[in-house]
């Protein structure tokens, strides 16, 4: 039976909300899935599960460290499971940078793993200033002004593409269930 975890990473909410969406896609096919805030403390994944989708938004050109760290130490365990590794960034705004090959953040993360996740997706993140502190407000608007972005302080964007993850979920799924059946046929 399929028995899904998403673990996610999120300072400012938007990859919360994307996991909240992408449980209820999961929920909505009748397969099992929990959601967990990774804890920089635990040192472990919880076990049980027959697939393992990650989450994580980018801050300052990277993932969260430890919990890359994570990933790099249950290879053995991820390596024998249905996984996923998404990156949530605004880079990703970009249509060339929008997918996992021409994205530099989720190609990094990947070049330090020892295994190759099944599924791996990148999702633009939200620009919203009013929630950031004066440091990072000043330095994501100069990024922004940069990188040709709204700089408008009263901006607040989703550009994340929904619809996307709709369909990396059933894709996602799709192979979960594929592999599943494999091993209930193989006992
Ligand atoms: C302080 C800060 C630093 C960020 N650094 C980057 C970055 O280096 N590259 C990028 O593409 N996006 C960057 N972003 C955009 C975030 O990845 C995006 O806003 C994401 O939606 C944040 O997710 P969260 O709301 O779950 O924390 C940054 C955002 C903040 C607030």
């Amino acid at each position: 039976m399929l028995r899904q975890l998403i673990i996610y990473h999120s300072t400012h909410g938007h990859t919360h909300k994307i996991c909240l969406y992408m449980q209820s896609l999961i929920k909505n096919q009748r397969i099992a899935c929990d959601i967990k805030k990774w804890n920089p403390i635990d040192s472990h994944l919880p076990v049980g599960y027959t697939s393992y989708l990650f989450i994580m938004p980018v801050k300052y050109g990277k993932h969260p460290v430890e919990l890359v760290r994570l990933l790099c130490r249950e290879s053995v365990m991820l390596q024998q499971s249905v996984t996923g590794i998404i990156s949530v960034n605004l880079t990703a705004r970009k249509p060339n940078k929008a997918s996992s090959q021409d994205n530099p953040y989720l190609q990094s993360l990947l070049s330090k793993l020892s295994w190759s996740p099944t599924h791996t997706a990148v999702f633009a993140g939200a620009l919203n200033y009013s929630k950031y502190v004066w440091y990072d407000r000043f330095m994501i608007r100069f990024i922004m002004k940069l990188t040709g972005g709204p700089t408008h302080l009263n901006t607040n964007i989703e550009f994340t593409n929904w619809t996307a993850i709709d369909q990396f979920i059933d894709t996602y799924l799709q192979s979960a269930k594929t592999i599943s059946n494999q091993d209930i046929s193989i006992e």
